[in-house]
């Protein structure tokens, strides 16, 4: 099998395109380098083409049997410095991806999130849910972006016939995320703050509730869903086992003996107070989350800044 991965170079992405390469398939990686990291491909560079290019302008008569966009950038630091970027990534990124799939009859193969509920009512969320998403705040661009995201792809699945797939990932966390001191992607914040013996920083009074599923679990779901997943289905890829931050916090300082302080700091907006995934219907093709949250903060604090995953 022969594939494009746009966004290939970042987390998820790069992962995936390592255990695709190990099934025997050809990998093209598309990426800006925007949030990626060409040392996520140091395993695996002299065995993949890598095209250093933009999903909202890159064109190919390149064919290929399946077409993944993961292309976006994913904290919320980077949607709110970038918002046209990542808006665009989403809208005309996935137009052209989209594009490039029907030139080759291919699958094309969507990384949705699970933003596109927004603040939802409905706790663990399924995939029939509509969403409560403001159009117009700072996490809009995103949000908004996935919603159009997935709403393309449907139509070009009904005037087109486009063959599809579309994942809404809910936190996923491993080596190579790139978390940092901001609001986000908080696993990989508190390892390094606990590790560091500094303050671990919580947005808000940390009652706010998410689900977290390790990387290795996540690309288990993707190559399940790419070898058995139902075409122009919508498939949660997540965790239903729903946590407190504040109690994440009290886990990682237990699993990696620190004595850190917590450090409450105020809360973003339209942050959506709890979150977890429904996920019935990947189950019912036989996937079972592995890892758990202990395992997985161990592993990462054992694999932070090697780039690789356990
Ligand atoms: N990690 C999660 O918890 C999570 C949750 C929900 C959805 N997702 C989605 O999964 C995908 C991968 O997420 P990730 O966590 O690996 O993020 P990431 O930031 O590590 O990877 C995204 C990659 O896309 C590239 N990129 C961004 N905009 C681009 C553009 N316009 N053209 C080409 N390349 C571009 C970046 O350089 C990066 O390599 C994203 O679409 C994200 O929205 C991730």
């Amino acid at each position: 099998m022969k594939a494009l991965i746009a966004g290939g170079a970042g987390f998820l992405g790069s992962f995936l395109a390592e255990s695709l390469l190990n099934k025997g398939w050809e990998i093209y990686i598309l990426d800006n380098l925007s949030s990626g990291l060409l040392e996520n491909l140091e395993p695996i560079k002299e065995n993949i083409q890598f095209i250093k290019g933009d999903v909202i302008t890159y064109s190919t008569r390149e064919k290929f049997d399946y077409v993944i966009n993961f292309a976006s950038n994913a904290s919320r630091a980077e949607w709110e410095k970038y918002p046209v970027e990542v808006a665009l990534s989403n809208s005309v990124g996935s137009k052209n991806l989209i594009e490039i799939a029907l030139n080759s009859d291919a699958t094309y193969i969507y990384a949705s999130s699970s933003e596109v509920y927004g603040t939802a009512t409905q706790i663990p969320t399924t995939e029939d849910y509509l969403g409560s998403v403001s159009t117009t705040g700072t996490r809009s661009p995103y949000d908004e972006g996935k919603r159009f995201g997935d709403a393309i792809t449907k139509a070009y699945e009904r005037e087109y016939g486009l063959k599809n797939i579309i994942i809404r990932f809910f936190n996923t966390y491993g080596p190579r995320m790139r978390g940092g001191d901001f609001y986000g992607r908080v696993i990989d914040r508190f390892v390094r703050q606990a590790q560091n013996n500094e303050p671990l920083t919580i947005y808000g009074d940390g009652s706010q509730t998410r689900s977290f599923t390790y990387v290795s679990d996540a690309v288990v779901a993707i190559l399940m869903l790419i070898e058995k997943g139902k075409l122009g289905e919508i498939y949660n890829v997540g965790s239903d086992n729903e946590i407190e931050i504040l109690k994440l916090a009290d886990i990682v300082k237990e699993v990696l003996n620190s004595s850190s302080e917590i450090k409450f700091l105020p809360l973003p907006e339209h942050d959506p107070k709890r979150r977890a995934a429904d996920i019935t219907k990947i189950k019912k093709l036989g996937y079972k989350p592995k890892v758990s949250l202990q395992d997985g903060i161990k592993f990462m604090a054992n694999s932070i800044n090697r780039g690789k995953v356990k």
